[in-house]
């Protein structure tokens, strides 16, 4: 990040989750005289992934806490908003929605009068089950779950924000496939990545959906933390966080052998979810050009990162 922000005071949302507790961790090497607070309420993510932590944990839901009594008047200079279910697979759709855009909408409302920057977390899975082009960020939203229907709205909302609200800094980073340390908790819901690593480590042949050529845009949480830490000196809108390249299953079962140093042969099965996702890419052009934005780990550098950080042997 451009040591051009001194940050003395952080807020992180969803600060104990995957991608939330490697930001934190990142802020805190970074900018260690600053003070982080992390308002999670643990509902995915896990203690475990903060034990290195130095700051504060309001354990509290983002989206039913009053924040100002919660804070007070305490300023924050910047606040990364991670909150969100992220199970997919959550159909709830009151839940779903209340949770993940209510949250946002007070987090706004209490950055607002100071106009304390926002960088919130948007999501590749906004685009739904397109063909195989690239993502841009302008093309229109087709949310195939309530989930991503609920990152839709926070997009939607953050855009009418930052029209009506004048030298108020609110950008989304728009996340593609996630995959690094401090994933484990999510279970189900983690990466690919972590899945397939775990079956093949447990001796399984690895299994996925026919025929192991869906396509995504797997991007290293390194990666993802960068980018989030340059939306805080970005211009307003919202911004890809992609690796770039589409790699399919069939590439991710290949680069966690090679590791493992096995040969085990794929198990394809028919997929039983009607909204998954085929193919994403992220077209990084606003990214680099806006952000300043350049993704380090291709998925055979990543998953070696990975494994060298020992959270894929844990
Ligand atoms: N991991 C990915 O591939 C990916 C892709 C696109 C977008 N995202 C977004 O990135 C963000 C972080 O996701 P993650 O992968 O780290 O998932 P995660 O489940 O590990 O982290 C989410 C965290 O938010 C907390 N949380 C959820 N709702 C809350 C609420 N109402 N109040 C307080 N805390 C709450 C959870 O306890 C958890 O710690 C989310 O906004 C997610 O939608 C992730």
């Amino acid at each position: 990040m451009k040591k051009s922000v001194e940050l003395k005071k952080v807020l992180v949302t969803g600060g104990a989750g995957f991608i939330g507790s490697n930001l934190v961790l990142t802020l805190q090497e970074r900018h260690p005289q600053a003070w982080i607070v992390v308002a999670d309420d643990f509902r995915s993510g896990n203690f475990k992934n903060l034990v290195d932590f130095r700051g504060d944990v309001a354990g509290m839901d983002v989206s039913r806490m009053d924040w100002r009594a919660q804070f007070g008047l305490e300023r924050f200079d910047a606040i990364f908003h991670e909150a969100s279910i992220t199970d997919t697979t959550e159909h709830d759709q009151r839940l779903q929605v209340h949770d993940n855009v209510e949250g946002f909408r007070r987090a706004l409302e209490f950055a607002r009068p100071t106009k304390t920057p926002v960088v919130y977390a948007s999501s590749a899975a906004t685009y739904g089950i397109g063909g195989a082009a690239v993502n841009v960020e302008d093309q229109p939203p087709k949310p195939a779950n309530v989930y991503a229907f609920s990152k839709m709205i926070l997009d939607n909302i953050a855009r009418e924000q930052a029209r009506r609200v004048s030298a108020w800094r609110i950008v989304g980073v728009r996340y593609f496939n996630v995959y690094g340390p401090r994933e484990a908790h999510k279970g189900a819901a983690a990466s690919m990545i972590y899945q397939l690593a775990q079956q093949i480590r447990a001796g399984k042949r690895p299994r996925v959906f026919k025929s192991g050529e869906q396509k995504r845009d797997f991007v290293y949480v390194k990666d993802v933390v960068e980018a989030t830490l340059l939306g805080l000196n970005a211009p307003n809108g919202v911004y890809h966080a992609g690796s770039g390249h589409a790699r399919s299953f069939n590439d991710v079962i290949a680069a966690l052998q090679a590791q493992l140093g096995t040969r085990l042969e794929t198990e394809y099965f028919n997929n039983p979810y009607p909204f998954y996702q085929p193919h994403t890419e992220a077209d990084l052009s606003r990214s680099r050009a806006r952000l300043g934005y350049a993704p380090k780990f291709s998925l055979e550098d990543g998953v070696r990162d990975y494994f060298k950080s020992g959270f894929l042997t844990l």
